[in-house]
């Protein structure tokens, strides 16, 4: 059954299982989806959305197929408005989270917005959520029913990603608060640079690298797993630390959301929060909500695109899926992405550290735009990814 939300969005409840080759367990390899759907895991979006920005050239008539994560990403490509955004994501308390910040863009302006989420105080959350509960499905308006903690707090900050950052925070400031605090006043990236020359001593170093460690994270962040395929030779630890180290001798500090969760678990420079929560774009974005349909649906993205038909989308924003994908089934992806794209779409992937080579069927169908994919991965400020970005070469294109 389909429900229609206020101007045209609408939801899909969860799409069935297919076939074995679709099911959840045989995309997401060994995964346990399944522990992971009663929670939210990312409620803030630690992505630079920029990047699809770019990569995507959206616009007037587009359709995106985009995974939902924190919602934030699917809210942000809404900055170019494409006629329809698909959003897709494996565990439906993601999707929930969408359909409460669409609820709330809606209803509430700027300044109101950022206080229900969280980046304000704000003392009403519950009382406002009341008002939204019928926009939500019931699904959605279920969870938060059961979950009122997650609105009262404010839900941007609530992800278990978000709440494992609390500890980081509290960990760099005990260590260094002094440091962290003048880190974050730059606005100058030479004295920026100049100033982390004394950064990295070595009780600061072993701090980040622990923090960083595989084992420190599988047992603390309640993440899934994104370092499952790096291979066990890459230390997790030094390669975070390190790309960390690179992005803020070239980009300022403050100018990361990201970063401020990690040193603050909340955004302490508002001019650097993600798309759809600045003043400049926010009204930008409330208007497309207006005209861009938006259809959210609950699955792994390969049954998702398997369920639609050939020649759907002009754009994929895949987020770093692939990471948390066997061989087999990013190839059973692939697969879904070129048969479901028009002539000429567009595909913008994030790879953990590094991005796993298309599957031999696909190379040559991928026009790849290595440029790009460098200045991404060097720009983003999620620092951890290598982007695969180009133009798809469908057998009708
Ligand atoms: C890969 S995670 C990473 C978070 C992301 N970097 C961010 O900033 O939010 C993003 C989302 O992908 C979803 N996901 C992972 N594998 C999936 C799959 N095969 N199909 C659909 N969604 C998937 C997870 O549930 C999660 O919400």
């Amino acid at each position: 059954m389909q429900r229609d939300l206020a101007n045209q969005s609408a939801i899909l409840p969860s799409l069935p299982a297919r076939s074995p080759k679709h099911s959840t367990e045989a995309e997401a390899g060994a995964i346990p989806w399944k522990k992971f759907s009663g929670r939210i895991s990312y409620s803030s979006c630690n992505e630079d959305s920029r990047s699809e920005l770019k990569a995507l050239r959206l616009g007037a008539g587009k359709r995106v197929f985009c995974i939902t994560a924190g919602g934030g990403r699917v809210l942000n490509l809404l900055y170019d408005r494409p006629q329809e955004i698909v959003a897709v994501d494996v565990n439906p308390t993601q999707n929930y989270l969408l359909e409460l910040k669409i609820a709330a863009m809606r209803a509430l302006n700027h300044e109101r917005y950022l206080a229900f989420l969280g980046v304000r105080p704000a003392r009403d959350r519950l009382k406002v959520y009341q008002n939204l509960r019928p926009d939500l499905s019931s699904a959605a308006g279920a969870f938060f029913d059961a979950h009122p903690q997650v609105v009262r707090r404010g839900a941007l900050f609530q992800g278990s990603l978000e709440r494992f950052l609390v500890h980081v925070a509290r960990v760099t400031h005990v260590v260094r608060p002094i440091w962290i605090n003048r880190l974050f006043k730059f606005d100058d990236i030479a004295k920026q640079r100049h100033f982390l020359e004394g950064w990295n001593t070595r009780a600061w170093r072993f701090v980040g690298e622990t923090l960083c460690r595989r084992s420190f994270l599988e047992m603390f962040s309640r993440d899934p797993g994104f370092w499952r395929f790096v291979p066990p030779e890459v230390p997790l630890h030094k390669r975070i630390f390190d790309l960390m180290h690179r992005y803020l001798c070239n980009h300022l500090a403050r100018d990361s959301h990201l970063l401020q969760l990690v040193f603050f678990a909340r955004y302490v420079y508002e001019p650097a929060m993600p798309i759809y929560l600045l003043p400049g774009s926010f009204e930008r974005i409330r208007e497309a909500l207006k005209t861009t349909q938006i259809t959210i649906v609950t699955a792994p993205a390969a049954a998702a695109l398997a369920d639609l038909a050939d020649g759907s989308f002009d754009g994929y924003s895949i987020a770093d899926v692939s990471s948390y994908l066997s061989e087999a089934d990013f190839g059973t992806l692939m697969d879904e992405i070129m048969r479901t794209a028009r002539a000429d779409a567009r595909l913008c992937s994030r790879g953990i550290f590094a991005h796993r080579p298309l599957p031999p069927d696909h190379v040559h169908h991928v026009r790849r735009d290595h440029n790009l994919e460098r200045r991404l991965s060097f720009d983003d400020l999620a620092m951890v990814h290598e982007f695969l970005v180009g133009t798809l070469q469908t057998r009708s294109g």
